[in-house]
């Protein structure tokens, strides 16, 4: 029942009551419980059980590439300051962090292969979890978004098909058009769920408390999806079922590697950035989220459209409200939320969390911001890639 629904029937059994002899003390009662603060308190900011994991809030912050991990993609101090800044968000989603050098598709940006890298995240952990803050990592694999001047011995980068994202990548010779990128054998597939897994666990290692496929923001597995990207003619092509197969392979491997309440997964059903675009988006994710609450996921993460739809109608324009009635499992939401409007789609049932991203990178103590009704610094984006602390490590906390 809506909130007001519910507040509208108290108020006609306490004008009853009130017409009883007894019925004095009750009213006071049902009074004060309607005026309790607890019940006023903003939902964003009620504690919510994720799992086994009790987050202090319904905030998150979303995941941000911000190209400021050291040589070799590993995270060192400067990150670890940063995430741990942000550790009164419910959850932090840490950036995007290559599961292979393959994987790779901007400069500097984090991996979780390699052992440095590993050892590099567990400051960034150790330094969140001692705020009293909870942080998973998103798992990613850029697929043909880019350049061979950035892959291992110069490959092309890889995808479902040979058809180029048709944008630009900036490499360390600056920006160049995407290339067409080299389809992936089918005997390939296998190892990329290895390296899927692997970078689960690895996470697991660095000590995070769970991580997010990144299956959105037309990144590998979203182009193994969306049937623009795929024109495979194997099982990894062709039907919706066959699109959605690695995605749902990924996840397989990563939920008995370390488990479904550790494991969430991001999907940006609307997206139409470089190239992506899909006949069906409604059936397509419709079936991909169906099969993903079957999983008994840690959380199912989805993005609203970033772009205009305006040449898109066939895309959905309210992405989590349109959803939600697919999923059964814990709902986060993501897009252009402010304080308000995030408040308004918890109470409105449309999403259990809300992902903030531009306002967590200018608003390092945002929870308290908004207790406090407090203003609320504008982001830079000129900082938001840069590498140096500018923009990263200085923005100020209210008083
Ligand atoms: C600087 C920047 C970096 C981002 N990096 C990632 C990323 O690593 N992974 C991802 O899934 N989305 C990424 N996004 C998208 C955000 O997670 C988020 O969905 C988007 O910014 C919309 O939320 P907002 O309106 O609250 O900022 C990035 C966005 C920005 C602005």
């Amino acid at each position: 029942m809506p909130a007001s629904g519910y507040a509208d029937r108290l108020c006609l059994l306490t004008d009853q009551l009130k017409k009883q002899p007894s019925g004095a003390t009750l009213c006071r009662k049902f009074s004060l419980w309607i005026h309790n603060p607890f019940r006023k308190m903003n939902p964003l900011l009620q504690p919510y059980q994720l799992g086994n994991i009790t987050l202090k809030n319904r905030l998150v912050m979303s995941p941000l590439t911000r190209r400021r991990a050291g040589e070799g993609g590993v995270p060192g101090e400067m990150n670890a300051l940063y995430y741990a800044q942000r550790a009164s968000a419910g959850l932090i989603i840490a950036e995007a962090s290559q599961i292979s050098p393959q994987g790779v598709g901007y400069m500097n940006t984090p991996g979780i292969h390699s052992t440095a890298q590993v050892e590099g995240w567990k400051k960034v952990t150790a330094a969140v979890h001692a705020e009293g803050g909870l942080i998973f990592l998103q798992l990613w694999h850029v697929g043909r978004v880019s350049h061979s001047l950035l892959q291992p011995g110069h490959a092309l980068p890889v995808s479902a098909s040979a058809i180029s994202g048709g944008d630009y990548i900036t490499t360390p010779e600056g920006k160049r058009p995407m290339e067409v990128p080299r389809s992936l054998e089918l005997s390939e597939i296998p190892g990329i769920v290895e390296d899927y897994r692997k970078a689960a666990t690895n996470a697991m290692e660095a000590g995070f408390d769970g991580v997010e496929i990144h299956a959105a923001n037309s990144y590998l597995l979203d182009q193994f999806m969306h049937s623009s990207s795929n024109t495979r003619t194997d099982q990894y092509g062709g039907s919706i079922e066959n699109r959605c197969r690695l995605t749902l392979e990924v996840t397989d491997a990563i939920c008995s590697e370390i488990g479904n309440d550790k494991t969430g997964i991001r999907l940006s059903p609307s997206n139409i950035r470089y190239g992506m675009d899909d006949e069906n988006p409604a059936e397509l994710f419709g079936y991909v989220i169906r099969e993903l609450d079957q999983q008994k996921l840690a959380y199912l993460h989805l993005v609203e459209p970033m772009l205009s739809l305006e040449n898109h109608p066939h895309m959905i324009p309210h992405v989590a409200r349109h959803f939600r009635k697919h999923y059964t499992g814990t709902l986060v939401t993501a897009g252009n939320y402010t304080p308000e409007s995030g408040k308004q789609t918890v109470k409105a049932g449309d999403a259990d969390l809300v992902a903030f991203g531009r306002l967590f990178i200018a608003n390092p103590d945002l929870p308290a911001r908004i207790l406090n009704h407090a203003h609320l610094n504008a982001p830079d984006p000129d900082t938001f890639y840069t590498r140096g602390p500018e923009g990263y490590i200085d923005y100020p906390y209210i008083s």
